[in-house]
């Protein structure tokens, strides 16, 4: 990869936003958190650098500082907030602490000509987003100001000869008006290619995972019917065909007619596939029996599914990788800003796994976000019915029953979690809902049904929107599809007499209810 674009993290909350926008955009990005060394991601050739903001300020101790080598490389650079601000001290600027920072919306005004205001069609003025304690207020030698807002001297700055860019503002943000044709201008003057697209990305990560893997290796993946996963076992299938060998483990805990949906999806689409089913629901159910506690019942689950996937990966004898689909935040937020203080974290299942096992770890998409996996599985012609399953916990419908979980509750639950997932796919909500299931609780309540007295359990519907599931709202469903979920569900499940529908943000709940 060369011409693409690097991005210095200097611990903004907004990072991976520029990574998004400029890929849209057509601009390969990867983001370095700051503090790494830069050589290695220098010899690949980035052809612009983009300096994030942060919270810190420059001359505080322990501020992450400006590396010279990224200066150094000649490439030209954008810096963002913080990212301007180091620029400004590294190029002989002078900066001051404010009193009391800028945040929020504030009015641009264009104080000078800059390939960056091509946008602006003319117009001075731009309602720009701040979020700074700090300020520039002398530009270093050789750079102009190119704009400036009522609080502040200098909101842009440039050496248009050495293509040294500074925006006080956030030009990643929503926010801020026209930010992303602000970005593309940018793009467009450091000179680099655009038209990246998933296919490139696609055609490059095979290329890379046969030359990992070599002639003769062999991986193992572990399905679990999720998009993450799914997509990960299309790529290497792609790449290296027979030599990849995956797991799905059946714990007994997936949704209705799951485990035979996910393998004969899988056996369709790749034939040729080796394709292990193991079929544990009775390990699993019995490690459970009688455990109410939702960390007991998440921990029961996690070791059981490390044994069985344990067992499973020795009977195919040796295999020298194992494929795990992480995401590029995944691996950005494990990463702090200061240095490589810690790891990838070990968040999904097989977590632990490799080097037990003497396994090598490959990754191929950590490197994109949740909509790009889709677009990846898209591009490889994975089936929508399998891109656009809504997430699914690895412990299954087990947080989803309050108290012990046994095989009539996970009856009653499977009947009344397919109601709501096809009925909301009835009303054509299933895209824009995140997520949407049954919880089975443990109250039983009095009704009335023919002419006789029920005394049955209760379902809680929970339906949210979000984007990355970190903070979440409940879906504001219409009436219709709320009145579909309770008539079909009493009707349908015998034992359940009565629907809530879960009215709760995250935070403070979650989306689970364990
Ligand atoms: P919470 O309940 O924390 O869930 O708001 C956030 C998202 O993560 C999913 N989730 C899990 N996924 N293993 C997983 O693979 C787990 O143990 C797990 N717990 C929660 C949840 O469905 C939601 O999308």
């Amino acid at each position: 990869m060369t011409g693409h674009v690097l991005i210095i993290d200097y611990g903004s909350q907004v990072t991976q936003l520029i990574a998004r926008k400029t890929r849209a955009l057509g601009y390969y990005a990867e983001i370095l958190p700051a503090g790494l060394p830069v050589e290695g991601p220098l010899a690949q050739k980035p052809g612009a650098l983009i300096l994030s903001g942060g919270p810190a300020s420059v001359d505080e101790p322990g501020a992450p500082a400006l590396d010279p080598g990224l200066l150094e490389a000649g490439i030209p650079v954008l810096g963002i907030c913080y990212g301007m601000q180091l620029l400004a001290k590294a190029l002989g600027g002078r900066l001051t602490r404010e009193a009391h920072g800028e945040y929020g919306p504030a009015e641009l005004t264009a104080t000078g000509e800059s390939p960056l205001w091509k946008s602006l069609n003319g117009s001075s003025s731009l309602r720009v987003w701040m979020s700074h304690g700090d300020r520039v207020e002398t530009p270093p030698p050789g750079f102009a100001v190119t704009g400036r807002t009522p609080d502040l001297p200098v909101a842009a700055m440039e050496d248009r000869e050495r293509l040294i860019f500074g925006l006080q503002f956030h030009p990643e943000v929503h926010h801020t008006e026209k930010g992303t044709e602000l970005l593309k201008a940018f793009l467009e003057v450091a000179g680099l290619p655009d038209g990246w697209k998933m296919s490139s990305f696609a055609r490059d990560a095979v290329e890379s995972i046969r030359e990992t893997v070599g002639p003769d290796g062999k991986v193992l993946c572990g399905l679990s019917g999720g998009v993450d996963s799914t997509v990960c076992a299309a790529l290497l299938a792609r790449a290296i065909g027979p030599r990849l060998h995956c797991v799905f483990v059946d714990n007994g805990l997936l949704r209705l007619d799951e485990a035979e949906e996910v393998s004969s999806s899988f056996r369709k689409l790749y034939p040729d596939l080796d394709l292990t089913v193991a079929d544990a629901g009775d390990e699993f159910l019995a490690k459970l029996e009688g455990v109410s506690d939702p960390e007991k019942k998440r921990l029961a689950i996690g070791h059981t599914f490390i044994d069985v996937f344990k067992r499973e990966a020795r009977k195919l004898g040796k295999l020298d990788f194992l494929a795990q689909g992480t995401l590029y935040p995944d691996v950005i937020e494990s990463i702090s800003p200061q240095g490589p203080s810690a790891l990838i974290k070990s968040h999904h299942n097989v977590g632990g796994l490799p080097a037990e096992l003497g396994f090598t770890l490959i990754e191929p998409l950590k490197f994109l976000f949740k909509d790009e996996v889709r677009e990846l599985g898209a591009e490889l012609g994975v089936p929508d019915e399998l891109l656009w399953r809504h997430p699914f916990p690895g412990p299954g419908l087990a947080i989803r029953i309050i108290g012990p979980v046994d095989r009539e509750s996970l009856a009653l639950l499977r009947k009344a979690d397919a109601v709501v997932r096809e009925e909301l796919r009835t009303f054509g909500l299933d895209r824009s809902v995140w997520q949407a299931f049954a919880v089975l609780l443990n109250v039983r309540s009095v009704g009335v049904m023919g002419d006789g007295r029920s005394y049955g359990r209760a379902v809680a519907v929970r339906a949210v929107t979000s984007v990355d599931a970190m903070t979440a709202d409940w879906a504001r469903l219409p009436d219709d599809l709320l009145a579909r979920f309770s008539s079909r569900i009493i009707n349908e499940v015998q034992g359940i007499n009565r629907v809530l529908y879960d009215i709760s943000p995250k935070p403070p709940s979650t989306i689970e209810w364990e």
